[in-house]
């Protein structure tokens, strides 16, 4: 195999319990993740010296994003014993700093990637090597529906959620919504206690059906508080007859929908009143995590 194309898809959160403040000033968390078919992709090929470029939607994206490509392939020669040069490609769909976990998928990707070339070694020893780069970044090693607790790095694989369409909508003209800021917003009242967390868990375990009112945010409050344009936007959602959620600790709500058709009328309807709306639907694990073999030249 002389290359590898992956896959490096964005996350919603289908849950996200904030359980309270930590000592190393990190957050206790319970949540329930999941990947959707909004996707970064990400070539790795030989090369003579170590290269990252980034295409596609890279407005907003600082350094943040290709540091952590960078601090991946670091990481990655530390798991493989192994520093031959490539080249990284990542072109980019994911909003940067929307809260979908752009930056971290695709910092995954790479481990999972370089896992194809160089590797294979255990989930465990990835998941290891992921959590030195980011909270968010085992579960992109996963993909598909997982529970994380701690700071994010304990994960319970659940089975598949069952498949939804899924409104995004970004609220535009923001601030970066650092997540930093976001977690150091939250005020007692925002905790909760991973109940909700738990009996999702328990719905996906039993093959049950899931709605809005399965749904919470720790960051609902504060969010609508950092970020001024979120009402507006969330308003918009509601004209479509849908409740919005919070994506994750971004500036991203999302909205729940059956029937493709019906997400893909509400999408374009937002985009006609000037938000950036897309229709997605939730994607397996098993489609997050192909890997495509390319040839040197491909
Ligand atoms: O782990 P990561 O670098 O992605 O986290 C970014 C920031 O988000 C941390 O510096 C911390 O302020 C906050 N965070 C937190 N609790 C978590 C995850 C992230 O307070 N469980």
């Amino acid at each position: 195999m002389n290359g590898v194309r992956v896959l490096a898809p964005a996350k919603i959160n289908w849950t996200l319990e904030v359980l309270g403040r930590r000592e190393d000033g990190y957050h206790e968390l319970r949540s329930i993740l999941q990947t959707i078919g909004l996707c970064d992709t990400v070539t790795i090929k030989p090369a003579g010296e170590v290269k990252v470029a980034f295409s596609g939607r890279v407005e907003g994206l600082d350094g943040l994003g290709g540091n952590l490509v960078q601090a991946a392939y670091r990481v990655a020669t530390g798991v493989f014993n192994r520093a031959d040069a490539v080249s990284i490609e990542v072109i980019k769909r994911i909003p940067a700093a929307g809260g979908l976990g752009g930056g971290s998928s695709d910092a995954a990707a790479v481990l999972r990637g370089l896992n194809a070339l160089w590797g294979p070694v255990d989930r465990w020893r990835l998941r290891e090597a992921a959590a030195e780069l980011g909270s968010d970044v085992p579960f992109f090693i996963e993909c598909g529906t997982v529970m994380v607790a701690g700071r994010g790095e304990e994960l319970t694989i659940l089975p598949e959620a069952p498949r939804k369409h899924l409104v995004l909508a970004l609220a535009r003209d923001e601030t970066p919504a650092k997540t930093a800021r976001m977690f150091a917003a939250l005020q007692p009242q925002d905790f909760l206690d991973g109940a909700q967390s738990l009996a999702l868990m328990l719905r996906f375990n039993h093959r049950l059906e899931y709605d809005d009112g399965h749904l919470c945010n720790s960051f609902e409050r504060a969010g609508y508080t950092q970020l001024p344009h979120l009402a507006k936007t969330r308003d918009l959602l509601h004209g479509c007859g849908k409740e919005a959620h919070l994506a994750g600790a971004g500036p991203t709500l999302f909205a729940i929908f059956d029937e493709e058709g019906d997400a893909e009328t509400c999408a374009s309807g937002l985009r006609v009143q000037g938000v950036d709306a897309i229709s997605v639907r939730t994607l397996a694990s098993i489609e997050a995590l192909r890997v495509e073999a390319i040839q040197a030249d491909g």
